[in-house]
């Protein structure tokens, strides 16, 4: 079974939360309405969606409950990519124009602030006070990852941990807590709910790694955006640490870094990045986060869900998209 069967297995209720998700962004003011789906109809993997029904799937199944969940995850997550964009001065997205592209980093604001809104609204149908508390820490946690992305643009002087936390906030809580609320939502039972939480973290951990190295070694067509965007703009992440601190072309880069002249070197030093030995290390740090996810489920029981999530875990490992 691979991830497109797994997507098969729910296709109607994934229609479902589609419909929901269009239906969350309500076309009362065209202009917001108009940004808004553009980004929702340019597609995206929905996978924190996917991650809620499977953990919904481990307690008792209710469809429209489970949407209560996901479309704020996804509305979340997609507010979070028109603000990054904003951050990340990115042009495209989902193979389409940026939403700040198309129109401009003030419509790019409000869009984001109004897609969260509506993510709330949503979320207001659940009365359970642990599924808001949840949701509102997430998204405080997200807004110091980019911000800490921010402030450590061009920064070398960051090491491992900097790098680790600031993914943590800005991935994978939203995907840890997919896991976590679909299983809170379906009442499944507190360990289980645990367990779903720690697969989603390193799950989510995997996910930014390798979302990090796709920068690097994906085509335009994979990605959607150019490639080695983030070394362009400033965003030092894992292949880039390595390859500065440790690979073999450390003098290049130490010298640069020393000089300041990074920018004036950057199409060798994407390259020296892309040839060296930062791409496999950062590959080995995404297997270990998916084994520690894998383990989160050892002692769940063998049923399809399991195996569902398993295969997601090793898409997630091995993704190229
Ligand atoms: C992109 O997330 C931003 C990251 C957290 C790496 P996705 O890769 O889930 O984006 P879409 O939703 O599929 O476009
Ligand atoms: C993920 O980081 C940002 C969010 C959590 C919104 P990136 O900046 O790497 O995401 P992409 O690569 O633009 O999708
Ligand atoms: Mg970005
Ligand atoms: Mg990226």
């Amino acid at each position: 079974m691979n991830l497109v069967d797994i997507y098969a297995e729910f296709q109607s209720d994934i229609q479902f939360i589609e419909r929901e998700l269009e239906r969350a962004i309500d076309p009362q003011n065209v202009e917001l309405h108009q940004s808004s789906t553009h980004l929702l109809k340019a597609g995206g993997k929905r996978i924190r969606p996917v991650f809620v029904l499977l953990a919904g799937q481990l307690g008792q199944y209710d469809l429209t409950k489970l949407s209560y969940v996901a479309v704020p995850l996804e509305l979340i997550h997609m507010a979070t990519l028109v603000h990054d964009d904003v951050v990340d001065d990115a042009d495209k997205r989902r193979g389409k124009d940026t939403v700040r592209a198309k129109w401009d980093n003030r419509v790019a604001m409000y869009t984001g602030d109004y897609i969260l809104g509506k993510a709330l609204m949503v979320a207001t149908e659940l009365k359970n006070p642990e599924i808001h508390r949840i949701l509102s820490k997430a998204i405080v946690e997200m807004c110091k990852g980019e911000i800490e992305q921010v402030r450590d643009l061009n920064n070398w002087d960051q090491g491992l941990r900097t790098y680790l936390r600031r993914i943590k906030r800005k991935t994978a809580l939203l995907i840890a807590i997919s896991c976590q609320l679909g299983a809170i939502a379906a009442d499944a039972e507190p360990e289980i709910v645990r367990r779903m939480y720690r697969f989603g973290y390193n799950a989510g951990m995997a996910f930014q790694v390798r979302d990090d190295i796709l920068d690097f070694t994906g085509t335009e067509q994979q990605l959607g955006k150019p490639a080695g965007s983030d070394l362009r703009q400033g965003n030092i992440t894992l292949p880039a640490l390595y390859s500065a601190f440790v690979g073999a072309d450390r003098e290049r880069f130490q010298k640069w870094i020393k000089e300041g002249t990074v920018d004036d070197h950057i199409d060798e030093a994407i390259a020296l990045i892309r040839a060296g030995e930062g791409i496999e290390f950062a590959r080995q740090v995404a297997d270990r986060y998916i084994n520690l996810a894998k383990d989160a489920l050892a002692d769940l029981p063998e049923t399809t869900t399991k195996r569902s999530l398993l295969e997601i875990a090793n898409f997630i490992g091995a993704r190229n998209f």
